[in-house]
């Protein structure tokens, strides 16, 4: 019994020890997203951290980072409503008006695809005023995809949570770049 005792209670112990450590990327994480919020009315903390810590290797990452891998969920996400989109037109038959608007959508995140890989070499090469350029135009995308939907009274937007989506994940990649712009060298 007490042999039992002297080994399982240093265990318990070293185990406090480490869930109480703080970890670092969580905290990048939790500080960039509280400053990100504060400064952006677009940006939920919530949202923020659920999307960040959700990615891999965000735990470790930079504030450079932590921009990487927000333009990086941009692309997943705009790239995924893409083949949803082209989905839902195959699938349904739609009244002509609410098919114009998905093939408008369509459209839209078929250029975000390309606008999100050029912000992404941009931000790799550190130009951040030329991503800033892209990366809007992808949440510009977003929101005149949906506004297409909202244009006709009783017409129910199949994308609303996406183009939520990649509004604030856009809105979050250009906060951090502005983050980065404002600090010194990251
Ligand atoms: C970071 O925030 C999450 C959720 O908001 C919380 O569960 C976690 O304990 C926080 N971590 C740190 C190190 O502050
Ligand atoms: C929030 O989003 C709106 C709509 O796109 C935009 O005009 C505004 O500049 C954004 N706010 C900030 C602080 O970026
Ligand atoms: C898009 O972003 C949201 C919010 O971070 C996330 O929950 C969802 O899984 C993403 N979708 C894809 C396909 O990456």
């Amino acid at each position: 019994m007490s042999s039992f005792f002297s080994f399982i209670l240093p265990v318990l112990f070293l185990s406090s020890l480490i869930s109480t450590q703080p970890a670092n990327g969580q905290n990048l994480i939790n500080e960039t997203c509280k400053t990100l919020a504060r400064d952006d009315p677009n940006i939920s903390y919530n949202f923020c951290t659920t999307s960040l810590q959700a990615a891999p290797a965000s735990q470790c990452a930079s504030l450079h980072g932590l921009g990487m891998i927000s333009i990086r969920l941009v692309r997943y996400n705009v790239t995924d409503t893409r083949c949803y989109i082209k989905d839902l037109m195959k699938n349904r038959k739609w009244d002509p008006y609410a098919k114009q608007c998905l093939k408008d959508c369509f459209e839209l995140f078929s250029d975000a695809i390309s606008s999100v890989q050029q912000a992404m070499k941009y931000y790799n090469s550190k130009r951040y005023d030329d991503a800033n350029v892209h990366l809007s135009s992808v949440m510009d995308a977003a929101t005149t995809c949906e506004d297409g939907f909202n244009e006709r009274r009783g017409l129910v937007s199949q994308l609303t949570k996406r183009n939520r989506n990649t509004f604030q994940l856009s809105a979050v990649a250009l906060s951090v770049m502005s983050e980065i712009q404002k600090g010194s060298d990251v």
